[in-house]
């Protein structure tokens, strides 16, 4: 459709379909469109035909002004196009599924639930920090759902829009020049708690049981032959390419970590590879295409030593200037043969005694020191690695609407707590680059994708492109610890009245090729109460969140 005022046409006819979903007046074309609905493509037909009924009487409501907001309508004529999902939606009350979150997340037996379907378009754009879309997030009130009693099934309301860029799947991800090298406890492994299985289950295949190229080099401490042959076993059913060892127990931790570059350069598949990374069994990469294209920026044939420092200037004061080996440490092949060369010298009692910054001997000085002292080659810094070195609520960050190529510290104990490998099965759905993403919605919602849906009832008057400070440095935090990593924090909005926020605990993928998130919030939890500490929603709440593939 060349012709502008088709167009307009064209969109305002979409506009008002969308509108009369909501109109409370048409009982018999919501009935109507609630017994035939099934899916996003049969809402639309169900409102053509309202839209086409003469005496609906909307006929001459073309709103000629957004002829000139060419965005808004690429968007429109997209939307068309894209609701065509094969996908059904289902607005119903499974009790059974309600009872489960109520169980697992200790909800109270009436909770407020919402559920909304978002339509992924993938467009020629890129990744936007924020996305302002064009629907209210809220299409009806929550519904508080009493766990004993039972509900019928409502219509669905018209799916989100949210208009991402084309990046490409985690499921296509080639890994295969790089191989990395972890050293954990047997303990450690097999603690849920603490268990990186799943995580690398994402990072280190196509999430489709088949490994993605990239190999780990597994060092397991404390571990009887049976446990190796076991944590061989669990990772290589998921399509892990993985070898594992015994770590010496001879060896201090510190040294055991320095250890990883030899193990990693003696290995026979190293001719084949690129980057030796080193990281900890709590490492996770969520974009990996992003992190691969990065490092194909920087010439492996040299030696090469890459990865980030704290984010807080009082561990760099204390253990030096170094790649902080949480957010990943990149070796190229050169450098990690010259500390294959050096590793005897590196490792002498004097250089343990030097390595201990007052808390204990540090494998990351050990490595620099490795490093510095024996060649010219300095730390190449990729600020977009993370180590986290943050406490308290970590929300700040991960609603930021960066792409980070590395997380790390997310399993709770003095460090935050977040579930990367839930955060990031969105990607499946709708690329990489969409993982926490932001969409704003006019009645003052952002949804950080994949980590929390946020409300800001009196308005969204901050800068978004500042850190929100939630989180805090560890002691001794002289309030600008963290400012030269990510700038000076804007304040925290907990206990103002000013927010409140569901955030992610589970995501699903599910057959049919969406993918389901659940998002969840404590009526009494402490950061989301007014000024003089009254809770701003005493009901414990579930927003469930489907996104719909791009099937354009
Ligand atoms: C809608 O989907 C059907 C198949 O389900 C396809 O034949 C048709 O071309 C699609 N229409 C548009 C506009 O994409
Ligand atoms: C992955 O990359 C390697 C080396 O960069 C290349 O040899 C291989 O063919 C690639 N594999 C696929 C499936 O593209």
């Amino acid at each position: 459709m060349r012709n502008p005022i088709a167009r307009a046409i064209f969109l305002a006819a979409l506009m008002l379909c969308l509108g009369a979903l909501f109109l409370q007046t048409d009982l018999d074309v919501r009935e109507a469109i609630k017994k035939t609905a099934a899916s996003a493509k049969e809402v639309i037909v169900a409102q053509s035909q309202r839209i086409g009924n003469p005496e609906a009487g909307w006929g001459t409501r073309v709103d000629i002004s957004l002829q000139q907001d060419e965005e808004r309508r690429e968007l429109a004529m997209a939307q068309a196009t894209i609701l065509n999902s094969s996908i059904p939606m289902t607005c119903d009350y499974d009790m059974e599924k309600l009872r489960r979150w109520r169980q697992q997340y200790n909800l109270q037996e009436t909770f407020e639930y919402m559920k909304r379907y978002i339509q992924v378009f993938r467009e020629n754009i890129p990744r936007k920090s924020i996305t302002n879309v064009d629907e209210n997030f809220l299409a009806q009130d929550f519904k508080l759902v009493n766990i004993n009693e039972q509900y019928p099934a409502e219509m669905c309301p018209p799916p989100l829009i949210a208009p991402v860029s084309k990046s490409r799947f985690p499921s296509t991800v080639n890994a295969s020049d790089f191989m990395f090298g972890v050293s954990t406890t047997y303990k450690r492994f097999t603690d849920p708690r603490t268990s990186p299985v799943n995580e690398w289950s994402y990072w280190l295949t196509d999430g489709y049981g088949h490994s993605n190229g990239g190999k780990l080099v597994l060092l397991l401490l404390d571990a009887s032959d049976e446990d190796l042959e076991n944590a061989y076993n669990k990772l290589a059913n998921l399509g892990i390419d993985v070898d594992v060892y015994r770590s010496d127990p001879n060896q201090i931790m510190a040294v055991r970590y320095l250890a990883l570059v030899p193990k990693l350069y003696n290995h026979p598949e190293r001719s084949r590879k690129k980057w030796l990374v080193i990281c900890d069994d709590d490492t996770f990469f969520p974009s990996f295409h992003a992190l691969s294209d990065r490092l194909r920026q920087y010439d492996y044939t040299h030696p090469m030593y890459i990865g980030t420092l704290s984010e807080d200037v009082n561990n760099i004061q204390r253990h030096g200037s170094q790649a902080f080996g949480g957010a990943g440490v990149f070796l190229s092949v050169p450098m990690a043969a010259l500390v294959t060369e050096k590793f005897e010298s590196c490792k002498t009692d004097d250089k343990i005694l030097e390595a201990n910054s007052g808390w204990g001997p540090q494998g990351d000085i050990l490595l620099r020191k490795c490093i510095y002292e024996n060649s010219e080659i300095k730390l190449t810094l990729l600020p977009d690695l993370w180590q986290l070195d943050l406490m308290g609520d970590p929300s700040g960050f991960y609603e930021s609407g960066i792409q980070p190529l590395s997380l790390h510290h997310y399993r709770g104990g003095i460090w935050h707590v977040a579930h990367p490998w839930h955060y990031t099965k969105v990607a499946y759905v709708c690329g990489e680059d969409c993982t926490f993403q932001r969409f704003r919605t006019p009645d003052n919602f952002i949804i950080a994708n994949g980590f929390s849906v946020a409300q800001y009832p009196q308005g969204i008057d901050f800068d978004l492109g500042q850190f929100e400070g939630t989180f805090h440095a560890a002691p001794e935090d002289k309030g600008w610890n963290l400012d030269f990593a990510m700038g000076p924090q804007r304040p925290s909005l907990h206990r103002t009245g000013r927010k409140i926020s569901w955030d992610l605990q589970e995501a699903t993928r599910n057959d049919d090729g969406s993918v389901s998130q659940v998002y969840v919030r404590k009526g009494d939890d402490w950061r989301w109460v007014r000024p003089d500490g009254s809770p701003m929603r005493e009901k414990d709440g579930i927003v469930e969140l489907v996104w719909l593939p791009d099937e354009r």
